[in-house]
C-alpha cells in the first residue's frame, strides 16, 4: 500500500462511519496566541472540546500538517539520527465531540488497524493509564482493551505516556497508546503508532483541572510511522513518504542514501526539513529573524549546512519542491497551486545565506574542532564574535551547529 492509499483509506473507513472528513486546517494557527504551529489534529477542534464552539457535525476526521519544533512537542533535536522523528508529519486522526467515547473509540482503531490494514493482532499491544497525580486509573480503558488483547499485552503506565495535553493549557485526558511489535535489532523494535485520548478535562493556567461540558475523543496516528510499519520497513525514511527526496537528493549531490551513515544523517535532515519548509512557506510564513519566520529560518539554514557536508557548492533545496508537488499534491492541491512561490521563497533564502555558508561554515567548523580538541568542548568569545563580525555568521547558527557536536559557546565572553 502506498503512503496515499493508507491516508485514503484511513480517511474512508471513519467516513463510513459517520465522521465528517475535514480539510487540515494550515500549519499556523488561526487565532491562538498560545501556540506558535498547529501541532496536533485537535487544534483547529480545541473549541468545539471545550463546548465555545458548535459544528454542524460531532464526528470527524482528518489527516492534518503539523509541525513539532517547539515548546511542549519538540521533536527538532532528534531529526537526523532518528529514524522516526520528524519537525513537519502528517496526523492521521477521528474525534468525536460529545458524542461516542471509549468504548467505540477503541473499537474502531482495533478494526482500522487489524481488519482495514490487516495488520497482526499479536503484533499490537497497547497501554493505559495507571493512575498517577490524584487521577484514577484508566480501569474503563483497560475492560474496554480486555475485550480485544490479553491481559499481558495491556502496559499500565503514568503521566508521562498515558495523560495527554496540548500545552500547559487546554483540552487533556487520559490516554491509550498502540504499539506494534517489530521485534528485531533494529533501532526501534517497538513503536508506538497511535493514540487514543479520552479529553475529559480543560487545564487551566493554575494547573485545575475542570470537566468538560462531554467527554470527548481526539486520536493522532503519524502516517510516516504507520507507512513505515504497514510498507515493512525498518525506518520512516525508507517509505515512499521520503525515498522519492532522498533519492533526489542523491542524484544532485551524488551520494546514495545507505551508503555512510555520516551522509545518511545529512540526507535525513535535508528530506526531513524540506518538507517542513515547503509546506511552512506554502501556509503564509515567510523567513524572518522574529517568531514562526525565525523558526523556518533556522529549519531551513540547518537543511542548508547539511547539504554543504553532503557536497552541494550550489543551491539546491528548492529542488525538493517540485518532488513533493508531484508525491503529495493530490492530497494537499495547494502545493501544486503555490509551487511558483515556494520555489522563489527558497531560492530567495538559500542565495542570501550562501555566501555566508561559503565563507563562514568551514572556518566555523575548524573552530568546533578546535574546541573538541582542546577537552573543554567551549567555543571561545573571540572565536565567536569573528565569525559573526568577519564573516558574517550568524550567532544562533554558531550555537546550533557547535550544539550538535557537543560543543558550546561562550556566549558572555
Ligand atoms: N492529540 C493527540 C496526540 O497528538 C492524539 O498525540
Amino acid at each position: 500500500m502506498t503512503s496515499n492509499e493508507i491516508r485514503r483509506t484511513f480517511l474512508e473507513y471513519f467516513r463510513q462511519h459517520g465522521h465528517r472528513v475535514v480539510a487540515s486546517a494550515p500549519l499556523v494557527p488561526g487565532d491562538d496566541p498560545t501556540l506558535l504551529f498547529t501541532n496536533a489534529g485537535m487544534n483547529q477542534f480545541k473549541d468545539v472540546f471545550l463546548g465555545r464552539e458548535k459544528r454542524e457535525y460531532t464526528r470527524a476526521t482528518t489527516s492534518q500538517k503539523v509541525m513539532r519544533v517547539s515548546g511542549k512537542h519538540n521533536d527538532l533535536d532528534n531529526v537526523g539520527p532518528s529514524h522516526r522523528h520528524h519537525t513537519f508529519f502528517e496526523m492521521l486522526g477521528n474525534f468525536s465531540f460529545g458524542d461516542y467515547f471509549k468504548a467505540e473509540a477503541i473499537e474502531f482503531a482495533w478494526r482500522m488497524l487489524t481488519e482495514v490494514w490487516q495488520m497482526p493482532a499479536e503484533k499490537l499491544v497497547v497501554s493505559v493509564f495507571k493512575g498517577e497525580n490524584g487521577i484514577p486509573r484508566d480501569t474503563e480503558a483497560y475492560d474496554i482493551w480486555r475485550k480485544f488483547v490479553p491481559a499481558d499485552r495491556i502496559m499500565e503506565l503514568g503521566s508521562e505516556d498515558n495523560f495527554w495535553q496540548m500545552g500547559d493549557t487546554g483540552p487533556c485526558g487520559r490516554c491509550s497508546e498502540i504499539y506494534y511489535v517489530r521485534g528485531g535489532s533494529g533501532a526501534d523494535p517497538e513503536i508506538e503508532i497511535w493514540n487514543n485520548v479520552f479529553m475529559e478535562f480543560e487545564r487551566s493556567a493554575d494547573g485545575t483541572l475542570t470537566p468538560l461540558p462531554a467527554p470527548s475523543i481526539d486520536t493522532g496516528m503519524g502516517l510516516e510511522r504507520i507507512t513505515a510499519v504497514l510498507q515493512g520497513k525498518e525506518s520512516n525514511y525508507d517509505t515512499d513518504l521520503f525515498m522519492p527526496l532522498l533519492t533526489r537528493v542523491g542524484e544532485l549531490a551524488g551520494v546514495r542514501y545507505g551508503d555512510n551513515e555520516q551522509t545518511d544523517v545529512s540526507m535525513r535532515v535535508v528530506a526531513d526539513h524540506a518538507r517542513a519548509m515547503t509546506f511552512l512557506i506554502g501556509d503564509g510564513v515567510i523567513p524572518s529573524n522574529e517568531w514562526r519566520g525565525y523558526v523556518l529560518r533556522k529549519i531551513m539554514r540547518r537543511a542548508m549546512r547539511h547539504g554543504k557536508h553532503l557536497g552541494f557548492t550550489e543551491p539546491f533545496l528548492h529542488e525538493m519542491v517540485t518532488v513533493l508537488a508531484r508525491e503529495m499534491g493530490d492530497a494537499y492541491p495547494d502545493l501544486r497551486t503555490n509551487q511558483e512561490m515556494i520555489v522563489k521563497t527558497i531560492t530567495a533564502e538559500e542565495n542570501r545565506f550562501d555566501a555566508v555558508l561559503k565563507d563562514g561554515l568551514p572556518r566555523l567548523e575548524a573552530e568546533i574542532d578546535k574546541a573538541r580538541e582542546s577537552g573543554a568542548k567551549v567555543l571561545g568569545g573571540e572565536a565567536a564574535f569573528r565569525l559573526y563580525d568577519t564573516f558574517g555568521v550568524p550567532y544562533d547558527f554558531i550555537e546550533d551547529t557547535a550544539a550538535t557536536r557537543g560543543v558550546s559557546v561562550d556566549r558572555e565572553a
